[in-house]
């Protein structure tokens, strides 16, 4: 394991003012999502969008990595460069997708665990010579009557540890995603148990494999109340708890925190982002950002609607604001 490769790609991807476009939608979620906005989804239009992003100028101090799909890691820009060369030669690391998706779990209905295992090693090392640096793994944790259960925990988390010391033992910094999900009616203490107890499994299972915790990064769920809750709570509240939570439950030697987006509005999740960076005192990680629909939900719609220069606009002001948000910066009078 190169531990000094894996720390500075870590260090880089969460460097001062820079955080992660997550555009690594699988094939059947991407097509959803164009077809939602009226775009016949192929190959070439899911490329066309996505390259029509990549092109956009002045993202670069904004975006230190961008997770790609398999199909896109294949794929080319208009002038024939390979997309991980493409996003390299801005000074962006190109990063993939590596779990094959979240499966029903045996004997626990609505519960998921996520699968991709076989054959990872193999598909890394392949990963790793097409340029990527870094990798992705979506594990799914639904709130529920009886959710999660004991097997969705411990299954995901081990699934979780092994993909990322086969990530790093092939050069790749493992970003470890144990995603509370927004469905439901819980409140933001419970939010709070159900990440604690992910967090503290999935960490566990990370010492037993020997996970090299410096060059790897966390993409958690933010503590929020259920989509359905009847009280949603304040912005502070939530700034405070997600806080509080990590400080907790994550290894204080990690680099970095990238949160996903999950749901909330493009502002909400910058306005959470840019409370937890100005707060008093420092957190022991970097807190960043590894947004996919906070980032590119206006910029697809804008798109879909024929204007490639709007949308790369889109992307940029949602890129600007939250790289202000890295730094307590930002404030909701620079949305307009
Ligand atoms: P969202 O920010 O849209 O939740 O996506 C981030 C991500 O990569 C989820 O796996």
């Amino acid at each position: 394991m190169d531990t000094e490769l894996l720390e500075q790609t870590a260090r880089e991807l969460v460097s001062q003012g820079r955080g992660i476009l997550a555009a690594d939608e699988s094939n059947g979620t991407m097509s959803n999502r164009l077809q939602a906005v009226g775009v016949e989804p192929s190959p070439e239009t899911r490329r066309a969008y996505r390259s029509n992003i990549f092109v956009t100028s002045g993202y670069d101090s904004a975006i230190s990595g961008v997770i790609l799909f398999d199909e896109t890691i294949r794929q080319k820009m208009d002038d024939g460069t390979p997309i991980p060369q493409y996003l390299a030669s801005r000074g962006v690391h190109p990063g993939i997708k590596v779990d094959t998706g979240a499966k029903e779990l045996a004997h626990h209905s609505g519960e998921k665990i996520t699968e991709g295992l076989d054959g990872l090693r193999e598909r890394c090392e392949e990963y790793f010579s097409m340029g990527a640096r870094f990798a992705k793994w979506r594990a799914v944790i639904r709130i529920g009557d009886g959710m999660p259960s004991a097997a969705n925990l411990s299954t995901n988390a081990h699934a979780l540890a092994r993909y990322a010391a086969i990530c790093q033992e092939q050069g790749l910094v493992p970003i470890i995603e144990p995603e509370v999900l927004m469905d439901g009616v819980h409140d933001a203490q419970r939010c709070y148990e159900v990440t604690a107890e992910i967090l503290d499994a999935t960490f566990e299972a990370c010492k037993i494999q020997g996970v090299h915790i410096p060059g790897a990064l966390l993409k958690p769920n933010m503590i929020l109340p259920g989509k359905a809750c009847s009280d949603q709570g304040s912005r502070e509240s939530a700034a405070q708890m997600t806080v509080d939570c990590l400080t907790n439950h994550v290894p204080h030697n990690l680099p970095g925190i990238v949160f996903l987006s999950g749901g909330q509005s493009d502002e909400d999740a910058t306005a959470h982002l840019n409370l937890m960076n100005a707060m008093d005192g420092e957190h022991p990680w970097q807190l960043s950002y590894s947004y996919g629909r906070a980032l590119l939900a206006h910029a697809l719609q804008t798109w879909a609607s024929g204007s490639n220069e709007d949308s790369q606009q889109a992307f940029l002001h949602r890129a600007k604001m939250n790289s202000l948000a890295r730094s307590g910066d930002w404030s909701v009078s620079l949305e307009s």
